[in-house]
């Protein structure tokens, strides 16, 4: 049989009092209904439909890269008028799953367990129980345990908000049965809405049984409407991907004070102090050790590098027993060869830094190819734009850059050349050769300091 999966995002979200579309706030960096779709790509599902609504283009356009079927809900009229839309766009001998946009975190585990335990012949719906259910459609039983009907929050008696059962809102129901029962949904209740959840009393008015699975976890099915929630849930989120590193064998000072938003692979032994982000694709080799208060995004890093606090690591490549930090920022397609040091207050843009390199202190490097074993002295900085292009500096194995020196590029700085301190270099220099650019030092015996003609008088 196949499966379809429904994920429902037409609402306004008017609580997060934002012009993004709520579907569209980031949980770990990536868009809330991107998790969901992602989960539901995993099922393998023969299609997957989103609902959209308001914001929808937006949604739409942000999502460009995934391949789901679009459909529009112009008028939110309700979960049960929402799922109808999608349903002429689905086969009868289909199983349709229907999710949330605003339902992040919601566990392929669960999802499965959903998928296997139904047929063309029940209907499933995911539950649980909550200390406080207020809000929620309560799950109605009768004396023998069996459901018999959801009612909603503002539509339920005493005795039902008394329930502490409820509906998550994910179900699953064969093509077939949802299209008979959408089609005879009615709006006569206090919201005057089409509720999807009217189809379990319609299902069991069908003698059709209805199997419930129950979560133990609350924020695998918690929704985001608020802010707040949306904080709970990434708090969530976070603590597990710390998890899932403690337990491969990464030291984290403290799992509270640390983000994970992308993926990050580790070696052996690798150690991460406070308050460190992750971003994107991150590779992390064995003895890796990483200071505190580091954003390092889309990483390469080979084994024995220490980042040392506060730097900035953004699409770089770092080889093995590199030293970085305190205060470096190292800029997109930089690549560093093994044992460079890189000190503090340097930023290092699209260059490319040979072995045994060290840059210190204050320098700017940008658009260079620097070889091994360079010496740059701090202050250094690399002219690489001259208001309209991009120029490229060229360091040769062994230089030596004093500091306080300016290359303006393009330049070449030949193997085993010294550049004597406070040089501005316009044009290549010669290997093995000392260039010296800054005028001679005078020193002139006859001059004295000023002196104040009355002290008195400021
Ligand atoms: C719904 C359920 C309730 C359940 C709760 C779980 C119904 C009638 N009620 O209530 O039993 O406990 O979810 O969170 O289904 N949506 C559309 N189009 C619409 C209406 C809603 O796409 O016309 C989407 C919303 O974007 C949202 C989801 O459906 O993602 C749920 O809608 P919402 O109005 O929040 O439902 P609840 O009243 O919370
Ligand atoms: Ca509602």
């Amino acid at each position: 049989m196949k499966l379809s999966i429904i994920i429902l995002a037409a609402g306004l979200g008017k609580r997060m009092y934002s012009d993004l579309p709520k579907v569209l706030h980031p949980l770990a960096e990536k868009p809330l209904i991107r998790h969901v779709i992602d989960t539901a790509h995993a099922l393998k599902p023969d299609t997957i439909h989103v609902v959209y609504g308001h914001g929808g283009q937006q949604v739409r356009e942000t999502l460009a890269d995934i391949e789901v079927n679009w459909v529009e809900q112009p008028q939110q009229l309700g979960t049960g008028h929402a799922v109808a839309q999608v349903m002429p766009n689905i086969a009868d001998d289909t199983m349709v799953l229907v999710l949330y946009g605003d339902v992040p975190l919601i566990s392929l585990a669960t999802l499965k367990i959903l998928c296997t335990s139904s047929n063309a012949n029940n209907l499933g719906i995911l539950t649980v129980n909550l200390d406080n259910p207020y809000g929620y459609g309560r799950i109605v039983r009768n004396a023998q345990e069996q459901v018999e009907c959801i009612v909603e929050e503002k539509d339920a008696d005493t005795t039902i908000k008394s329930i502490k059962e409820v509906n998550t809102g994910i179900l699953i129901a064969h093509a077939t049965h949802l299209r008979q029962w959408l089609a005879s949904l009615n709006n006569n209740n206090a919201q005057g809405e089409y509720y999807l959840t009217d189809i379990i009393a319609l299902a069991v008015a069908n003698n059709l049984p209805i199997f419930t699975h129950t979560t133990n976890n609350v924020y695998e099915v918690m929704g985001v409407n608020d802010r707040s929630q949306l904080a709970t849930l990434e708090r969530y989120y976070q603590i597990q991907q710390v998890n899932r590193l403690m337990l491969t064998g990464v030291t984290v000072r403290d799992p509270a004070r640390i983000d994970i938003r992308g993926m990050v692979q580790t070696g052996q032994d690798v150690s991460i102090d406070v308050n460190v982000i992750f971003e994107g694709e991150i590779m992390l080799g064995n003895r890796v050790k990483i200071g505190p208060h580091t954003i390092i995004r889309n990483a390469k890093i080979g084994d024995d590098v220490e980042i040392l606090s506060h730097c900035v690591i953004d699409n770089v490549v770092i080889g093995t027993g590199c030293k970085i930090g305190p205060f470096a920022r190292l800029r997109p397609e930089t690549v560093l060869a093994e044992q460079v040091h890189i000190g503090n207050f340097v930023e290092i843009k699209k260059s490319t830094v040979a072995q045994k390199t060290k840059i210190n202190h204050l320098s700017y490097i940008g658009d260079s190819e620097v070889g091994s074993d360079v010496n740059i002295g701090a202050g250094t900085i690399t002219c690489n734009y001259d208001g309209v292009h991009k120029h490229k500096t060229v360091i040769e194995d062994r230089a030596f850059i004093g500091s306080d020196t300016q290359l303006v590029a393009p330049v070449k700085v030949g193997a085993g050349a010294t550049i004597g301190a406070g040089s501005t270099i316009v044009t290549n220099t010669p290997p093995d050769t000392l260039t010296l650019s800054r005028s001679p030092q005078k020193n002139i015996p006859s001059w004295h300091r000023p002196i104040k003609k009355n002290p008195n008088n400021l």
